[in-house]
């Protein structure tokens, strides 16, 4: 087994101190390192509600495990978190942790990380790569279960649908994991239905002013539609304001289904204007200092941990929103 960086170093500090003071001097040398981890932690951005709440979980969740926290915000672009984990390397940090803003293109500076001897977390968001040795862990949701559970309960809704029901799909940052596979798995799940079609699907880039934009196009464009599928409560709100400006009602003229689960998400949601919620949970701060305090006491980790999610109609929505964080 590799040792780990900081436990190598205080290994030598030991070594050194034996071979200076003769063992038989008394002098204790604590071989465990007291000084805290440090954790370069690289960010999407704050797109989202939903990603302000994750960075306040990890920031709140470094700070209560003692662990040093250098945080990046990549504004939602690649360079820029290719750039921040380059910079974490150059400082030596103990453990990477970074939520990769699209699946592709980051095996070159993982493997530098990996030359370095830095151990990497995936978080939220995962990548695609030949070489799974390249991170030690990818802790967030399973995107593809909550693409099924949209598809599954619009499915349901309509299963004796007699008409062409028409779907219009706002999705998530192009390339990024959670927009590639909720709309796989919903188009997956609609499958079996003759009567239920996407007939439009573009990109909001998981952001408000995107969703909004996004439907006044869709409203302009396509006479009947009667489904919204979004891929977060951001983008639907976006999309709600250009309904409700359009003179159409949301909730009733056009059924709506978002993912996150935002307080305001929820409020829409007991509105009416919201039908359908699939929960996706930022809050997994803690869990994944758990897995750095491990990981660089050189402990094995399971190399994939699937945060645990629940969907909201309205009655789960009352119920849930007075104690909702975010
Ligand atoms: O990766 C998680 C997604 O990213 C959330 O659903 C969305 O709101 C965020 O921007």
């Amino acid at each position: 087994m590799r040792v780990p960086r900081r436990f190598a170093a205080a290994a030598g500090l030991l070594a050194l101190a034996l071979a200076g003071c003769g063992a038989d001097t008394g002098t204790a040398v604590d071989a465990s390192d007291a000084s805290p981890i440090t954790m370069g932690f690289s960010q999407v951005g704050a797109e989202s509600e939903w990603r302000v709440a994750n960075t306040r979980s990890v920031q709140e969740a470094a700070a209560a495990a003692g662990i040093e926290l250098v945080f990046s915000d990549a504004q939602q672009d690649q360079d820029r978190q290719i750039e921040a984990i380059r910079s974490f390397i150059a400082k030596g940090v103990d453990v990477i942790a970074f939520s990769p803003v699209v699946e592709t293109g980051w095996d070159p500076v993982l493997r530098e990380a990996r030359r370095a001897g830095i151990p990497v977390i995936l978080t939220d968001r995962a990548i695609r790569t030949a070489d799974p040795g390249l991170y030690r862990t990818f802790l967030g949701s399973d995107f593809l279960e909550e693409g099924n559970k949209a598809g599954t309960w619009l499915d349901d809704r309509h299963i004796r649908a007699e008409e062409p029901v028409s779907i219009v799909e706002i999705q998530g940052t192009v390339g990024s994991a959670p927009a590639i596979e909720r709309q796989l798995a919903f188009a997956e799940a609609i499958s079996s239905n003759p009567q239920l079609k996407i007939v439009a699907s573009t990109s909001g880039d998981f952001t408000r002013a995107g969703g909004r934009a996004v439907m006044e196009d869709f409203l302009a464009d396509l006479p009947d539609i009667d489904v919204l599928y979004a891929h977060n409560d951001d983008m639907g709100l976006g999309a709600i304001e250009a309904i409700e400006a359009a003179g159409k009602v949301p909730g009733r003229d056009i059924e709506i289904i978002s993912v996150d689960g935002v307080r305001e998400g929820l409020q829409a949601l007991i509105d009416g204007k919201i039908n359908y919620i699939v929960e996706c949970n930022p809050l997994i701060g803690e869990q994944l200092m758990e897995l750095a305090v491990k990981i660089v006491a050189g402990e094995q980790v399971l190399s994939r941990v699937v945060t645990k999610e629940t969907v909201f109609e309205r009655s789960a929505a009352l119920a849930a929103l007075p104690d909702r964080r975010y």
